[in-house]
């Protein structure tokens, strides 16, 4: 039987809860395929900073140096809370950046869809939505601001300043655009490189190295939109968008307005990739507002373990599967409460309701 060691890190806030409804569709892939997921939890993000000292413990880093594949959920606490954590310990600085820095996860694919049948759930109005909205955002993830030179301090004016670098080199750039290229001549056939060269040297040499790379994939049309109106465009023709590529920051922001233009970041699912391991997480964070309510909503989760299923085993069918189910359960009226509106008629769920639901689904298929 076909053996998988998959790491799973439950994070913080709403991370437990969405994890088991994730565990609970693993388990049940896994009787479906006879395939044996050896799943494995190991304390990640600011719960463990509190239980182990450290929000990446070593524990942590072996266990998941050996998995075949790490799934993680959010981390992060809010804005108060933080502060009980040393800044450098927090999780986002102390966890999560080491792990995508570890494992060098250069590409994030951060997928924004909605399928006709559940495009009410978009704020967006339904002519602008027309056949649905589905398109894929690349987001580079290991360089730029984040993982750039920095420097604090007092001036010799006795001001407190900071420096932060944006720093990338042509290789870091060439292989964020090899994927992007891949995965639109698998889709549409249309790439846009998401920039602000108008002001930034980055951008500049971001957009020369798509050009070149771009000579290779003559059947990819690429198409070089400014960040500031990619904005306005998601919200006014995110029609036009089918695979966009841009740089760490920028990718961050329009993929959590990506959530926004489907209805809830409860829908938005990604896959961080590198050379050798990938891992799999919400694009969305710990959700503190509604943490132990259990009224998150997991599809981002669950989407999760679909594109691992695709993307780390191959099994393509399966993933098919996972989506079609979570789809239906929407379908049929059912609705976590981050998307639905006062006056609807849907019917509301818990986390866990929604999970049983999608495994129901899943039997059938
Ligand atoms: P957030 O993404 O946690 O929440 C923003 C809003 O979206 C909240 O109203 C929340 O309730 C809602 N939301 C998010 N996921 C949801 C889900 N699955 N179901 C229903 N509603 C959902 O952003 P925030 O509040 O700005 O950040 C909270 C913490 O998360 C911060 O510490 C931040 O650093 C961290 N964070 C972590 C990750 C990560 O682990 N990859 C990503 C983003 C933010
Ligand atoms: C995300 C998050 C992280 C990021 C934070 C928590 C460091 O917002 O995965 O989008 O900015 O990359
Ligand atoms: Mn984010």
């Amino acid at each position: 039987m076909t053996s998988y060691k998959i790491a799973l890190l439950d994070g913080d806030g709403i991370g437990p809860e969405i994890m088991a409804e994730a565990v609970k569709i693993l388990d049940l892939v896994a009787e479906r395929n006879s395939v044996n997921f050896d799943l494995q939890h190991a304390p990640f993000g600011a719960s463990a900073y509190f239980s182990h000292g450290h929000s990446f413990p070593e524990e942590t880093k072996a266990l998941c140096d050996e998995a075949d594949a790490i799934i993680k959920g959010p981390i992060g606490l809010s804005h108060e809370e933080s502060k009980k954590i040393p800044v450098d310990m927090q999780p986002e600085r102390g966890a999560l950046l080491p792990l995508r820095r570890r494992y060098d996860t250069f590409a994030n694919f951060r997928p924004v869809y909605l399928p006709q049948g559940i495009a009410h759930f978009s704020p967006l109005k339904p002519e602008i939505i027309g056949e649905g909205i589905d398109f894929m955002i690349i987001r580079e993830l290991v360089g730029g601001l984040y993982f750039g030179e920095k420097e604090t301090g007092v001036n010799e004016q006795g001001k407190r300043f900071v420096n932060e670098a944006l720093e990338y080199d042509e290789d870091q750039i060439e292989r964020i655009a090899r994927v992007a290229f891949e995965t639109a001549q698998k889709r549409k056939k249309v790439l846009h490189s998401i920039h602000k060269s108008n002001v930034l040297k980055s951008s500049v040499l971001w957009n020369e190295v798509m050009e070149e790379v771009g000579k290779d994939f003559p059947d990819v049309e690429i198409k070089y939109i400014l960040v500031d109106a990619a904005a306005t465009y998601l919200c006014l023709n995110p029609g036009q968008f089918d695979v966009m590529v841009m740089e760490n920051m920028f990718g961050d922001i329009l993929s959590d307005q990506g959530g926004g233009i489907l209805g809830s970041l409860g829908l938005m699912p990604s896959a961080c990739v590198g050379p050798d391991k990938a891992y799999y997480e919400p694009s969305h964070g710990s959700a503190p507002d509604i943490a132990g309510q259990n009224i998150a909503n997991p599809y981002s989760m669950i989407g999760s373990v679909a594109m691992m299923l695709e993307m780390s085993f191959g099994m393509e069918q399966e993933s098919r599967n996972v989506w079609h189910a979570m789809q239906s359960v929407f379908a049929q009226g059912y609705t976590t409460p981050d998307l639905s509106s006062p006056d609807s008629e849907a019917k509301i769920i818990s986390t866990d309701g929604f999970g049983d639901l999608v495994a129901s689904e899943l039997s059938k298929l």
